[in-house]
């Protein structure tokens, strides 16, 4: 009598299982992580720029993923050795925040997710 309640129990709970662990990670993808982590602040609800942030276009023709996933561990040293970003920073009071405190991977997600996406709205 038992085993065969206890199999069903089990099925269900291995499905149900990784559907909760879905539900509790936080959004694994790049427009998610945009808002979640706060870039929408500065950079607008879709990179349009604000008085605060300046607009996130054409990155592609300057960042890969690579790079720009290193900007956000350390936006200043970047800054530093980058005229181009330098002159855009004259702009605006406050300095781009370092997000070092994300991990690698969500870095990446995010960046890799600016890159894209801006290559796909040019024609
Ligand atoms: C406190 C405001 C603020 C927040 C929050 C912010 N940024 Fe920025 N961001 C800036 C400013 C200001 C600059 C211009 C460079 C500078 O002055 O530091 C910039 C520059 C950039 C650039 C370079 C743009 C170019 O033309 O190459 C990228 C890319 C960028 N931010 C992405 C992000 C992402 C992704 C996030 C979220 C993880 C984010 N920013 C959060 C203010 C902000």
């Amino acid at each position: 009598m038992r085993p065969s309640h206890t199999l069903p129990i089990a099925v269900v709970l291995a499905l149900v299982a990784p559907a909760c662990l879905f539900y509790v990670t936080p959004a694994a993808d790049g427009p998610a992580l945009f808002k979640q982590v706060g870039c929408t602040d500065c950079h607008g609800p879709l990179g349009m720029g604000s008085p605060v942030g300046p607009p996130l276009r054409g990155l592609a023709r300057h960042w890969t993923a690579e790079s720009l996933s290193g900007f956000l561990a350390d936006p200043d040293a970047v800054l530093e050795r980058e005229p181009r970003l330098a002159e855009l920073s004259y702009r605006f009071r406050n300095r781009m925040p370092s997000f070092a405190h994300l991990t690698g991977s969500q870095r990446k997600t995010l960046a890799r997710h600016l890159v894209e996406s801006d290559a796909e709205e040019r024609p």
